[in-house]
């Protein structure tokens, strides 16, 4: 039997780490690719060692050269064939309050998760035609609901989520199925990865300050807006997406994120937006620095 190849980015970790490794371990053929190579050469190890067809690949997916590369790669793993599903999960996100946070940090956000996903999706789009495939983007229940402190991620996912809904529509008219798959909290290295850049952005004299201090004192409770859950239902959920013939449009999960969807839905914005400040700890007052009497 002929394999059927996924490629997943971003497999180095957490979520895309857990969908290569039970695909793997499920008998798909897994190209599983990412930036950090002591992290594949455990991967490649991990896979050796329990008799997968799992083949690991540097790819940055912001870099258009590593991307032709890793479509030549699969063209040539695959014999020829092409890869029949590709998991769009790399992703990152960079918290901090949005008066505070630089374009730069706003554009590398979309960079990745975003510009990465899209141009990840065109390169191998002749083989996800030649075999009928799937494409599965990760994107998040942040990209329907919007929270202080994370509204840069917010935007990022949203967009990946409308993206989303028109890649279904152009690519189903070509036989390949697309997928948005929405994670609540999970328990990765994200949550740390977000919270570590976000101090880099505070300009001594943010007026949110105090907020960013409360969060860090904290331990930036807020941010986990509910119990976090391992990535393994998540890869369980791409396995289902992978092997089915009609996938639904989008999957929320878990139960947790369909609750806080619904109240966030349910919540006039007359009492959801002070309930959000006061869970951020925002400005009571406009700091004295920024009073129109000292400008
Ligand atoms: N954790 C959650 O609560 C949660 C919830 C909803 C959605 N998600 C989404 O799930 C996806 C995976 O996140 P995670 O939670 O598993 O976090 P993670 O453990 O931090 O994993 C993120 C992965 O993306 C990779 N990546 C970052 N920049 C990249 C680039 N330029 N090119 C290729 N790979 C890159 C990382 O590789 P390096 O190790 O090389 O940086 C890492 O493998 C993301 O899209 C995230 O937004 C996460």
């Amino acid at each position: 039997m002929r394999s059927r190849w996924v490629l997943v980015t971003g497999a180095t970790s957490g979520i895309g780490k857990a969908c290569a490794e039970h695909l793997a371990a499920r008998g798909f053929a897994v190209l599983a690719t990412g930036r950090n190579p002591q992290a594949l050469r455990e991967l490649a190890e991990r896979a050796r060692s329990s008799g997968w067809h799992l083949e690991t690949l540097g790819l940055d997916v912001t870099s258009p050269e590593q991307i032709a590369k890793a479509v030549a790669a699969a063209q040539e793993l695959s014999g020829g064939a092409g890869i029949e599903v590709l998991v769009n999960n790399a992703g990152i996100g960079q918290a901090g309050f949005l008066a505070d946070l630089s374009a730069e940090s706003l554009r590398a956000q979309f960079e990745v998760s975003l510009f990465g996903l899209h141009a990840v999706t065109r390169a191998f789009l002749a083989q996800l035609v030649s075999r009928r495939g799937t494409v599965i983007n990760i994107g998040s229940i942040m990209g329907r609901m919007t929270v202080p402190w994370m509204g840069a991620y917010g935007a990022v996912k949203a967009a990946v989520r409308s993206l989303t809904e028109t890649l279904r529509v152009e690519l189903g008219s070509l036989g390949v199925r697309v997928v948005l798959v929405e994670p609540g909290a999970v328990e990765t290295a994200f949550h740390k990865r977000a919270i570590a850049g976000s101090p880099q952005e505070l300009p001594p004299e943010s007026p949110f300050a105090r907020s960013y201090a409360w969060l860090a004192a904290n331990d930036y409770r807020p941010f986990y807006l509910m119990p976090a859950v391992s990535p393994l239902p998540i890869a369980r959920l791409v396995e289902r997406i992978a092997e089915a013939r009609r996938p639904r449009a989008r999957y929320v999960l878990p139960f947790a994120a369909h609750a806080l969807l619904l109240l966030m839905r349910l919540t006039p914005r007359s009492l959801m937006d002070p309930l959000k400040r006061r869970v951020f700890h925002l400005p009571r007052v406009i700091p004295r620095a920024l009073r129109p009497d000292r400008q």
